[in-house]
């Protein structure tokens, strides 16, 4: 400090300027040395470029020390001008090329980490959206359709809602037969809406006989609605393919070529099927038809794969055709017990419980 005086005393005193101006230091080997130490730390400790144009304005730029001393060359005497010009044009070449090389340095790494940041790897497997796959049942019930598309038979469809005068009346039910009682069949709020998830696909027999031009061959896959128990061989939503063929001059010999046709395709070209006398409303006669099962778990054995018989001239009539002129029969599976049989399945819970594993068994790609 040089000067100074109390300013509070109002006597005058230095500028503001000269106030903050010390003296300056005179240039010595170890006093540039120590401007380049300085300057050397701070460039080789800055972290990014914008740390090191810090450093440059603080070590290199105007005002920092090294170019005090560059300024002060002016000064000195002549005989040591020479010397202490090499002394300071060196100290500040080797900042100015630490500066140089530490900018390259780090622009290099802040322009890698961009990229890095920006890299898209094309390789990588990325976490996927499954689409799923159908159903073995799905599949199968398409497959039992085309066996009759193959033949010329037509595929009809009916609603799984349905009205309970398609499901039971038209079919020939009487009011009072146990098959409408609530064990059986699920009603659908109010009662007397009349609608009820079909408990089998024969409805869709009367629907085509009403909407299609004679004959009819038609195939009807599809859901089915019943209130039973789960089980090994039973679940409350499964589904059945209907078969109804309505022409001039049919016999229960023509029903029975068919299934057998079915069989064989199904299960084979040693497939064999059993007719047993049974009773539904809507055929007469009717009959149970079993599949003989070689592979049964305990052994060989029949067992029932779905109901058949001669259509019916009360349901017939129902869909306005003369019974005198006009004969037909139907039929109509179980589409899960035609995949048990198929694949000597035991428990029929596997194939609805959802279990992607089941699938995957068919092939199916998930
Ligand atoms: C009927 O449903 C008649 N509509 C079949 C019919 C059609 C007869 C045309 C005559 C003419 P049934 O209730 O027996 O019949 O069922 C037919 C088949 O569906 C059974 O043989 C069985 O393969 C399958 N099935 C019945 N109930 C179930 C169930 N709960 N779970 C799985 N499959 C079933
Ligand atoms: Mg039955």
């Amino acid at each position: 400090m040089h000067g100074r005086r109390d300013r509070r005393s109002g006597a005058p005193g230095p500028s503001l300027d000269s106030f903050f101006v010390s003296e300056p230091t005179p240039i010595s080997e170890p006093a540039v040395q120590a401007a380049v130490d300085a300057a050397l730390a701070a460039i080789a400790t800055a972290g990014t470029t914008a740390e090191l144009k810090a450093a440059r304005s603080v070590h290199a730029a105007e005002g920092s020390q090294l170019a005090r001393f560059n300024a002060q060359l002016r000064n000195v005497p002549a005989d040591r001008k020479a010397a202490l010009g090499k002394l300071v044009g060196q100290a500040r070449a080797r900042v100015n090329q630490a500066i140089a090389a530490r900018e390259a340095e780090l622009s290099e790494a802040e322009e890698r980490e961009r990229l890095r940041r920006e890299t898209v790897d094309v390789t990588e497997v990325p976490s996927r959206w499954r689409p799923g796959a159908r159903h073995p049942l799905s599949t199968l019930m398409e497959r039992m359709g085309d066996v009759f598309v193959a033949m010329g038979w037509e595929i009809a469809e009916g609603p799984e809602l349905e009205n309970e005068w398609f499901n039971f009346d038209a079919m020939n039910f009487d009011a009072d037969h146990p098959a409408r009682a609530m064990q059986d069949t699920l009603f659908v709020d109010p009662v007397d809406s009349h609608l009820l998830l079909r408990t089998h696909t024969s409805p869709v027999q009367i629907r085509s006989l009403l909407e299609r031009p004679l004959p009819v061959y038609v195939v009807a896959p599809g859901r089915v609605y019943r209130s039973d128990e789960l089980d090994a061989t039973h679940t409350p939503v499964f589904h059945q393919i209907e078969g109804l063929a309505v022409d001039r001059g049919l016999t229960m010999a023509h029903l029975r070529g068919t299934l057998e046709h079915l069989a064989r395709a199904m299960f084979g070209a040693e497939a064999q099927i059993r007719l047993r006398p049974n009773y539904f409303p809507f055929t007469e006669p009717s009959a149970e038809m079993d599949v003989w099962q070689p592979h049964a778990k305990g052994g060989a054995r029949w067992v029932e794969w779905g109901g058949c018989g001669m259509v019916n001239p009360n349901v017939l009539r129902a869909g306005g055709i003369d019974p005198d002129e006009y004969q037909g029969f139907a039929f109509g599976m179980g589409i899960e017990r035609t995949l048990q049989f198929r694949n000597d399945m035991n428990d029929m819970r596997d194939m609805v419980e959802g279990d992607v594993r089941f699938s995957q068994q068919f092939g199916m790609v998930v």
